[in-house]
């Protein structure tokens, strides 16, 4: 199984960004626990960030070779269409993923254009967000 973890905007900047909404680990210690929860079910993953929507939509254009995608579109999240779009032109199943529970948060952090058309939505655990969606795949049911 193949998994693409997908981080947009601000997400590099963990470790120093507001730790009560992100927590204290860095992107570089969160892509390792990433990795390390991979390799324990036998997951082949790759990373891929960026701060540009452009190269986001990109990036997902060429996920085709992937079985699934756990994707933190940041505040992408709440005004892509053209994120939303790509997503929907690929086969690769996806769970978007947020570290901060962004139903407690501003009213604009609860508007997605991602939820209604991924497979699921994780949010609020902060790095074990992603652990979970990985998890998940590793259980194959979905497959
Ligand atoms: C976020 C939540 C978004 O609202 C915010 O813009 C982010 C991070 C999260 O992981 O909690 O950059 O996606």
């Amino acid at each position: 199984m193949k998994i693409l973890i997908i981080n947009g905007p601000n997400i590099n900047m963990l470790g120093k960004r507001e730790p009560g909404h992100y927590g204290g680990i860095t992107f570089m210690e969160l892509e390792e626990l990433i990795r390390e929860r991979a390799e324990k079910h036998g997951i082949a993953i790759d990373f891929f960030q960026s701060n540009s929507e452009g190269d986001i939509v990109t990036c997902i254009q060429q996920a085709e070779s992937y079985d699934g995608i756990i994707i933190n579109a940041g505040a992408y999240t709440h005004t892509s269409i053209a994120i939303r779009d790509a997503l929907l032109s690929i086969k690769a199943k996806f769970i978007e993923v947020h570290l901060s529970n962004v139903f407690a948060r501003e009213p604009f952090r609860h508007q997605s254009y991602l939820s209604d058309i991924a497979f699921g939505v994780i949010a609020g655990f902060k790095e074990d967000s992603y652990l979970l969606a990985l998890d998940y795949f590793a259980t194959g049911v979905w497959q």
